[in-house]
């Protein structure tokens, strides 16, 4: 009897670990884990011992100045650049080991918003939101519109599939780039500063859509922004790149609350502190 009771007590004290390690156990199966990345260009370091891992589903916010490697960490995530050293892993796969043909299966499941738009002028924006559906699968063209009018709506642009891109202001034009790269379905989205550029208005739809788009596809997201309020909103973490090196990481809560000097810094945007303006 007194068996049965301690295992029921190990079993409600064991159920209540697992729903509350529920994120740490996924922490240990990450969708994204990058291990020891160095990059340097012309014998300068520029990225140096970088690590950070993902959860399937989490968006880990990047911030820092500019130059300290940001972009330089999503270009090696989608292969257009090449650690010198290190690991990475995308879903257990580690894809500086991947032969070319295996690199761009993979590749097509991840999706990246630049900074600018990088629409192409001369399509529409249905034909641009198509372009990924038409390049990479071989659906029927209905279902190519039907997917095109659903992403559309999603980022509210329903009805605007026969405009061209110059024909649309600047925030529509981020929307409709988001629009593109969600139309592939993208198990990874990389955002390489979706809101630089845009009043704060415009920031923070952006960045409410890159939630809603989260909530949605349940991606693995990096978000890359000097956006204080938007590393908050969208990171499940919040990383601090400082010359080519992560100084700090933890939760948002924790990024409104730490005394490190960094972030301290950086938060309030202290002229004094460890971070040198050059
Ligand atoms: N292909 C390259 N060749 C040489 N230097 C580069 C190259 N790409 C980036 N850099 C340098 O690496 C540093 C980090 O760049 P980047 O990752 O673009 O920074 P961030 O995105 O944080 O502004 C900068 O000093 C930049 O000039
Ligand atoms: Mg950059």
């Amino acid at each position: 009897m007194s068996v049965s009771v301690d295992k029921t007590g190990e079993n409600s004290q064991e159920r209540m670990e697992q729903s509350i390690l529920g994120p740490r156990r996924a922490m240990s199966d990450p969708a994204i884990s990058v291990r020891n990345v160095c990059v340097s260009f012309s014998g300068r370091s520029i990225l140096r011992n970088v690590s950070f891992d993902i959860p399937k589903g989490n968006t880990l916010a990047i911030v820092g100045l500019s130059g300290v490697g940001k972009s330089t960490t999503l270009r090696c995530l989608v292969g257009l650049q090449r650690p010198d050293k290190g690991e990475i892993y995308i879903d257990g796969q580690n894809i500086l080991e991947m032969d070319e043909k295996r690199f761009d299966e993979l590749r097509k499941r991840i999706g990246m918003v630049f900074q600018m738009p990088a629409l192409f002028d001369s399509l529409t924006i249905g034909e641009n939101v198509a372009f990924g559906l038409r390049e990479h699968t071989r659906l029927p063209e209905q279902e190519i519109q039907r997917i095109v009018a659903e992403k559309l709506a999603i980022v509210d642009l329903q009805g605007m599939a026969h405009l061209y891109p110059n024909q649309l202001s600047g925030g529509m034009q981020k929307r409709a780039s988001l629009a593109r790269t969600i139309a592939t379905d993208p198990d990874v989205i990389l955002y390489d500063e979706p809101t630089t550029g845009l009043d704060p208005i415009l920031s923070m739809v952006i960045n409410e859509l890159i939630c809603d788009l989260q909530r949605r596809l349940q991606a693995t997201s990096v978000v890359i922004t000097h956006d204080i309020r938007g590393a908050l909103l969208v990171g499940h973490k919040i990383a601090m790149l400082h010359q080519g090196e992560f100084v700090w990481m933890g939760t948002p809560e924790e990024f409104r609350t730490t005394d490190d000097p960094f972030i301290t810094q950086f938060r309030e945007g202290n002229v004094q502190g460890p971070i040198r303006v050059q």
